[in-house]
């Protein structure tokens, strides 16, 4: 079973597998864009069955026609912050009939719920710009900065019922400069979380990982 090493006569093996990705997002798509990228150059087994956008005009869309990559806008009226009800049962039918495998939270601006969840157990991803569990929510790096911290960073993990609270899969940590703002602040999380999601998502393609709780146990 995938997710979890197999057991053979000669010890552990992994289960390796191309990865077939649905990505979620509601905006620019740079994370998007580094999984492309990271696919181009033979550094990650997965294709992109299909890119789903909350916001009609959102960047993301427009990125994956430029690659040859099937997009559509996902209507989630009446809801604001989260998909349930007829869109999520929209978006499990659309994902399932592209043969998505694996679900890719990037820059997705609403909580998804357990039905999605349920549809794709354990292959739920998100990228999350701050080190969790410090700064769960919006403009974390605005949180950090305005904290006073000293590092910043970023998290892949899986999701679960909880904001941003799921088994981490990947942490970058990033320093916080003397002279930083928020934007540059920012512009330096994001460099991390295009090497931070395409390296998650190897992770789950080399098979070589278990969940135990909340630690994500990678290798042997
Ligand atoms: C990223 O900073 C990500 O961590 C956050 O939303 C932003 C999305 O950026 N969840 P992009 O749309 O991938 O460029």
């Amino acid at each position: 079973m995938c997710g979890s090493a197999a057991h053979s006569l000669f010890g552990i093996i992994s289960c390796m597998a191309k990865l077939h990705l649905g990505v979620l997002g509601s905006g620019a798509g740079s994370n998007m864009q580094s999984i492309v990228d990271a696919i181009a150059a033979d550094k990650l087994d997965a294709d992109i069955r299909i890119v789903l956008a909350d916001v009609p005009e959102a960047k993301i869309l427009d990125r994956a026609k430029r690659h040859n990559i099937r997009c559509e806008y996902l209507d989630c009226a009446p809801w604001k912050t989260k998909l349930e009800g007829p869109a999520e049962d929209r978006c499990i039918d659309i994902l399932k009939s592209a043969g998505v495998d694996t679900v890719v939270l990037a820059g997705f601006m609403r909580i998804v719920k357990p039905k999605l969840l349920a549809a794709f157990p354990d292959r739920v991803l998100n990228i999350h710009p701050a080190l969790l569990p410090a700064f769960p929510g919006i403009h974390s790096w605005k949180q950090a900065l305005d904290y006073g911290c000293k590092v910043a960073g970023v998290t892949v993990h899986f999701v679960d019922a909880g904001t941003d609270s799921g088994p981490i899969i990947v942490q970058k940590a990033v320093p916080i400069l003397e002279d930083d703002t928020p934007e540059t602040l920012h512009a330096r999380i994001q460099v991390q979380e295009h090497i931070a999601y395409p390296e998650a998502l190897g992770i789950i393609a080399s098979g070589d990982y278990r969940i135990e709780g909340r630690r994500v146990r990678i290798g042997g």
